[in-house]
C-alpha cells in the first residue's frame, strides 16, 4: 500500500481529498495545526470510508517538529494543502502568510530533499492568473502580478516548488483550483469557515440558514450577461479527485517534465446570479439579497480551460453546479 502525507488533511479540501485517498487504496497520514480545522474531522472521514488516517498535530512552521516527524514514517507522495487561504486577512496580516504559506512551504522542501522523497502535489490557484487577458484561461496565460500577499504566496510557492524540481530531482505537480464549492455527499464533511465567511458559497448557505441576515452581491456594473461578476464553481469531490489523478501520474512517472501545472475547474462560467437563482431553485428556498458596489480586488470573469488536464490527467468533473449546491445546503443544515 502507497503512503501518502496530506498536510492541512482536516481542511474543506484536504479532508475530501483523503476520503478519496483512502476509498482509492492509499495509506494516508494527515499533519495539521488545527488552525483552521477540527480534530472531530478524523472520525468523520473514518465514518465514511471505514479507515483512520494517521494523525499528527503539526505546525509546518515548526522546523524541529516537522524534522522528527519524518523521522518516524517514508512516503511515497505528499499532498500539501496546508496553508492560509482568506485574501482580505492576507492584506492585514502580511507577514504570517508568508510565514505559513512560504516558509512552511520551504521547510516542507527542505525535509523532501533531506530525506529524498519525491512525488509533490501543490495547491494553487487561480488567482496566479489575476484579470487573464483570454478566456476561457489555459495554463499558459501570463501570470499577472498578485492581487494580495495571498495570491503572492502562491505565485512564489509554485516558483520555489519549480526551482526544487530543476535542482533536487523532485516531481511535483501544481493544481490551480477554480472555485471549490459544495460538500461531500455523505454530509459528514464539507466547509467550516471561520468566522463570517467571505466566500460567495457559505454566506449564501448561512443566508438562507438564517445565521446571517442577508447576502450583498458584489457589483452588477460589470461588463457579463447580467451585470455581476463570473466565476468557475467545481464541487470539491471532483476536485479532490484531480489530486489521486495527479499523485497517480508521478507515481506511475506517466509525467513530462519535473514540474507540471494544471487548472482545475469545470469550464463553465456562472454569474453571482445565477448561483443565487440555481440555489433558491434546488434548496427551495428564497434567498434575501441586494445588490451593493463591487468589492476591490474582484476580477470580473474567471473560467478555466480544462482541456489540458482532461488530456494529460485523464480527468475530468462529474458533478453539476445544482448538486454542488445541493450538498453545500445539506451539509449547512447539518451545522446547527
Ligand atoms: C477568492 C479568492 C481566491 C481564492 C478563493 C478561495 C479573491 C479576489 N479571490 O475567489 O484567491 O482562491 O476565494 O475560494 O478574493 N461574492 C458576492 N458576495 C459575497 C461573497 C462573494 O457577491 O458575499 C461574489 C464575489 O464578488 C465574486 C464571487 O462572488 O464575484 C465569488 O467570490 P468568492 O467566493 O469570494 O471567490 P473569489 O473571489 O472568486
Amino acid at each position: 500500500m502507497k503512503n501518502i502525507l496530506v498536510t492541512g488533511g482536516l481542511g474543506f479540501i484536504g479532508s475530501h481529498t483523503v476520503v478519496e485517498l483512502q476509498k482509492t487504496g492509499f495509506r494516508v497520514v494527515i499533519i495539521d495545526n488545527l488552525s483552521n480545522s477540527k480534530i472531530e474531522v478524523l472520525e468523520q472521514i473514518k465514518s465514511i470510508t471505514n479507515a483512520k488516517p494517521g494523525f499528527y498535530n503539526i505546525d509546518i512552521c515548526n522546523k524541529e517538529a516537522l524534522k522528527s516527524f519524518f523521522d518516524t514514517e517514508k512516503f511515497d507522495g505528499i499532498i500539501h494543502f496546508a496553508a492560509l487561504k482568506s485574501v482580505s486577512e492576507s492584506v492585514q496580516k502580511p507577514k504570517e502568510y508568508f510565514e505559513n504559506n512560504v516558509n512552511g512551504l520551504a521547510n516542507l522542501l527542505a525535509e523532501i530533499k533531506n530525506r529524498n522523497l519525491n512525488n509533490l502535489i501543490f495547491s494553487s490557484s487561480c488567482t496566479v492568473y489575476g484579470q487573464a487577458d483570454e478566456l476561457p484561461i489555459t495554463e499558459n496565460a501570463a501570470l499577472k502580478p498578485a492581487e494580495s500577499p495571498y495570491g503572492e504566496t502562491k505565485q512564489i510557492g509554485e516558483k520555489i516548488i519549480n526551482e526544487s524540481c530543476a535542482s533536487n530531482n523532485l516531481d511535483a505537480i501544481a493544481l490551480r483550483y477554480f472555485n471549490p464549492i459544495g460538500a461531500h455527499e455523505s454530509a459528514k464533511i464539507g466547509e467550516l469557515p471561520l468566522g463570517v465567511p467571505q466566500n460567495l458559497i457559505p454566506y449564501v448557505t448561512q443566508t438562507a440558514a438564517g445565521i446571517r441576515e442577508q447576502l450583498s452581491v458584489f457589483g452588477e456594473d460589470y461588463p457579463t450577461k447580467d451585470g455581476t461578476a463570473i466565476r468557475d464553481y467545481i464541487h470539491v469531490v471532483d476536485l479532490a479527485k484531480a489530486h489521486i489523478s495527479a499523485l497517480e501520474r508521478l507515481i506511475n512517472k506517466k509525467n513530462k517534465s519535473n514540474f507540471e501545472v494544471f487548472n482545475i475547474g469545470t469550464g463553465k462560467g456562472t454569474s453571482v446570479l445565477e448561483i443565487i437563482q440555481t440555489f433558491e431553485k434546488v434548496t427551495n428556498q428564497k434567498l434575501n439579497y441586494k445588490i451593493v458596489k463591487r468589492r476591490s480586488g474582484d476580477v470580473t470573469s474567471a473560467y478555466a480551460d480544462t482541456t489540458l488536464a482532461f488530456n494529460e490527467l485523464n480527468w475530468k468533473t462529474e458533478k453539476t453546479l445544482e448538486e454542488a449546491l445541493k450538498s453545500a445546503w445539506n451539509w449547512q443544515q447539518k451545522q446547527l
